[in-house]
C-alpha cells in the first residue's frame, strides 16, 4: 500500500480522525471512547442499528470512558490516550508508525502530525511526546494548533477560526500561520450541550432514550434557528409549525418567526418516536444564548477579534472560518453571519467538515514539513524542543 509520509491525527473529545498526508479526507473517522476492557474503542451502547458512529458524546453515564473531555487529555487519562493511539495506528489504520505495518510489511518509518486543541497545557504536550517517541517509536513528530490548521485548510494565513466540536469551541485569530494566544477564546458549549437540551426535552415526554441515540437524532434533525429581526411578530417557521417555547435550560430566549415540523425518527430497533419540531428548534439555542459561566458562540468570536491589534482587524473579519462538527448544524452559518452581521460587514464565513484534520494532511505534504518536524534525535537531546517548534 502506498501511504503519504506522515500519519495525521485530529483525536477530539467525541472522534479521532486519522489518515495520511496528502490525501482529501482522514481514511478513518470513529468515536474517541474505550470499553471497559480496553482493547477496543468502540462499545456495544456505541453501535447504532449496527453502523459504526463517527462519534461517541461524553456524558455522565460513560465520562470514564472518554480520555479527552472538553478537547483536552485529563491527568490520569493518560493510559487510556495511549490505548486510543494504539487503536488509531492498528485497528484503524494498520499501520503503526515506527517501520513496520500492522500486516507485516516494512516501512522507512512514518512521522507524526498532531493536532492539538488551543490552549493545551505544556505537560499534555510533553506527556504527548513521551508516549510517541518512546512508545510508539515514532522518528518524527509535530504538533499543530487544531485553529490553524483548519484556517489551512481553507487556503488562508490571516482569519478567525470559530471551531467547536462535541466538547469544547475556541474562537482562535491567527495571523501568518500563527495563533495570536492572548485573543484565543475557549467555551465548553459545544455539541454534547445540543445534544443534553434535546434529551431533556424529551425526557420531559418520559422518554429514556440512550444518549447516544439522542445525538444521531440531533444530528439528523436539529437546526439553528434563524435570528429574528427586531420587532418582527412570532410568525410560523420555514416548516409551517408554530413558534417554539422557551428552550430547555431556559436562558437562551429562542427567537420568535422560527419554527420546524415535528417529525418521525426512527430507533435502531425500527420503533418510530415522534420529535417535536419545536425542540429541533430549541436544542441549539443553547450555543447562541450562552450559560453564565459560558461564552456564547457568537460573543466568542466577536470579542476574540475585539482583543487584537486594531490594524489586524479588518483582515480578521473578513475571514471567519468555521470548523469542527457543531458548525456543520444546518443553519448554524446563517445565524452566526446574522449574529455577527454588526461587526462583519463584508464578513464570509466558510464551513468545512475536518477542516483541521485536512489542513494537517496539507501541511504535512509541503516541504516545509520536514523543516519544522521534531526528529526523535532532537527530542532526546533536548525535550523542551517541544516548545519552541511547535504552531
Ligand atoms: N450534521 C450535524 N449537525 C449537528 N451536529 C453535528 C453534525 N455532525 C456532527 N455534529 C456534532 O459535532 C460534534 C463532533 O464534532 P468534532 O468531530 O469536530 O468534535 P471533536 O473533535 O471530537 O470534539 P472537540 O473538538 O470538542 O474535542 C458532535 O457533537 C456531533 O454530534
Ligand atoms: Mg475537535
Amino acid at each position: 500500500m502506498e501511504v503519504g509520509d506522515c500519519i495525521v491525527i485530529d483525536a477530539g473529545s467525541a472522534s479521532v480522525k486519522a489518515g495520511y498526508s496528502g490525501e482529501d479526507t482522514p481514511r478513518s473517522v470513529f468515536p474517541s471512547i474505550l470499553d471497559e476492557g480496553g482493547a477496543e474503542a468502540l462499545s456495544g451502547l456505541a453501535r447504532s442499528g449496527g453502523r459504526r458512529p463517527e462519534s461517541v458524546e461524553c456524558h455522565f453515564e460513560n465520562a470514564a470512558q472518554h480520555p479527552i473531555q472538553h478537547g483536552l487529555v485529563a491527568e490520569g487519562n493518560w493510559e487510556k490516550m495511549e490505548r486510543l493511539w494504539d487503536v488509531t495506528f492498528g485497528r484503524e489504520l494498520h499501520q503503526y508508525p515506527e517501520g513496520s505495518s500492522a500486516s507485516g510489511g516494512a516501512h522507512g518509518g512514518l512521522s507524526v502530525l498532531l493536532a492539538e486543541a488551543p490552549g493545551t497545557p505544556a505537560a499534555a504536550r510533553e506527556r504527548a511526546a513521551q508516549i510517541m517517541f518512546e512508545t510508539f517509536k515514532v522518528p518524527a513528530l509535530c504538533f499543530f494548533n487544531s485553529a490553524s490548521l483548519s484556517l489551512f485548510a481553507s487556503g488562508r494565513t490571516r482569519g478567525v477560526v470559530l471551531e467547536s466540536g462535541a466538547g469544547v469551541s475556541h474562537a482562535v485569530p491567527v495571523f501568518e500561520g500563527f495563533a495570536l494566544a492572548h485573543a484565543v477564546l475557549r467555551s465548553e458549549l459545544a455539541g454534547q450541550d445540543v445534544t443534553s437540551a434535546l434529551a431533556a426535552n424529551l425526557r420531559r415526554t418520559g422518554s429514556t432514550l440512550g444518549f447516544n441515540v439522542v445525538r444521531d437524532m440531533k444530528e439528523k434533525l436539529c437546526r439553528a434557528q434563524p435570528l429574528a429581526q427586531p420587532g418582527t411578530p412570532a410568525a410560523p417557521g420555514p416548516d409551517g409549525a408554530a413558534a417554539p417555547p422557551p428552550p430547555a435550560d431556559g436562558k437562551a430566549a429562542a427567537p420568535p418567526g422560527a419554527a420546524f415540523a415535528d417529525v418521525e425518527y426512527e430507533l435502531p430497533d425500527g420503533t418510530m418516536v415522534k420529535v417535536a419540531g419545536a425542540w429541533r428548534g430549541a436544542a441549539p439555542q443553547v450555543l447562541f444564548g450562552g450559560r453564565a459561566d459560558q461564552l456564547a458562540l457568537p460573543q466568542l468570536v466577536a470579542q476574540s477579534i475585539g482583543m487584537c491589534d486594531r490594524d489586524f482587524q479588518p483582515d480578521l473579519r473578513g475571514a471567519v472560518v468555521l470548523a469542527g462538527g457543531t458548525t456543520m448544524l444546518p443553519g448554524f452559518c446563517d445565524r452566526m453571519k446574522a449574529e455577527l452581521s454588526a461587526i462583519l460587514p463584508e464578513g464570509h464565513l466558510r464551513v468545512r467538515k475536518f477542516a483541521a484534520w485536512i489542513g494537517g494532511s496539507m501541511f504535512a505534504s509541503l516541504e516545509t514539513f520536514k523543516q519544522v518536524r521534531i526528529m526523535k534525535q532532537e527530542w532526546e537531546d533536548d525535550e523542551s524542543i517541544i516548545h519552541r517548534k511547535s504552531f
